[in-house]
């Protein structure tokens, strides 16, 4: 699978810098490394991306393009997320959702899914791969509390041949050091870690 790249890469989805989901995404890329792996964390919120126009541009283009391609960096995380042999998302839920910077880049793959309705071979020919993900929700209830994220998690990766399993959810952790002062959430995090570059080591082999 010589155009994977070797690193589970981690996908960091809360706007808040050094919030807990920043600290449980480290823990999962420490979790990679532990197994003796490499992992990358990427941040989300650093890249510009524009909103989706619903303009269907990407349903006519013969490739699927999109028209924003080249004026934000959208592509960009597209291309880490095509070349990933495994991903995690740790992402913090708003509003029984992900949050918006990560919703909107979430958007603009609308033409992955538009390539994969029309049967084009460079998407269809992706090698099958597992996605990871915990999120993180500052109440402690809530019955269908990440049922929103897990979903749009769901069908936004199975379009890059990215099959998620179910998610690492953890409750009641708000003000910023609620993660780092449990401890059993950052065992969670690291089996999660060692869990994503098993999978990888799978398709890397
Ligand atoms: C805009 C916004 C909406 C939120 N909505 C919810 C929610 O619906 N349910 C919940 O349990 N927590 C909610 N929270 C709390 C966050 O999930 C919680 O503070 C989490 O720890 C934030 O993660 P972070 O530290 O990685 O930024 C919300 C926080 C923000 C800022």
């Amino acid at each position: 699978m010589s155009d994977l790249s070797a690193e589970v890469l981690v996908f960091a989805c809360s706007h808040r810098s050094g919030g807990n989901s920043d600290a449980a995404a480290e823990m999962v890329a420490a979790g990679v490394r532990q197994a003796g792996g490499a992992a990358r964390v990427v941040v989300v919120r650093d890249y510009s991306v524009l909103a989706c126009l619903a303009c269907r541009s990407c349903a006519k283009d013969e490739l699927s393009r999109c028209v924003l391609g080249a004026k934000d960096q959208a592509e960009e995380l597209f291309a880490l997320l095509l070349s990933a042999p495994s991903v995690v998302f740790v992402s913090p839920i708003y509003f029984y959702a992900l949050p918006s910077l990560c919703k909107t880049w979430i958007d603009r793959s609308q033409r992955f899914w538009e390539a994969r309705r029309k049967g084009e071979a460079w998407l269809l020919g992706l090698p099958e791969r597992q996605g990871f993900a915990c999120l993180v929700a500052g109440q402690p209830l809530g019955q269908r509390l990440f049922d929103g994220a897990r979903l749009t998690l769901k069908y936004f990766l199975v379009n890059f041949g990215i099959t998620l399993a179910e998610p690492v959810c953890l409750r009641g952790k708000d003000a910023r050091g609620d993660f780092a002062a449990d401890p059993e959430a950052a065992g969670q995090a690291l089996a999660l870690g060692r869990e994503a570059w098993a999978a990888a080591q799978g398709v890397l082999k």
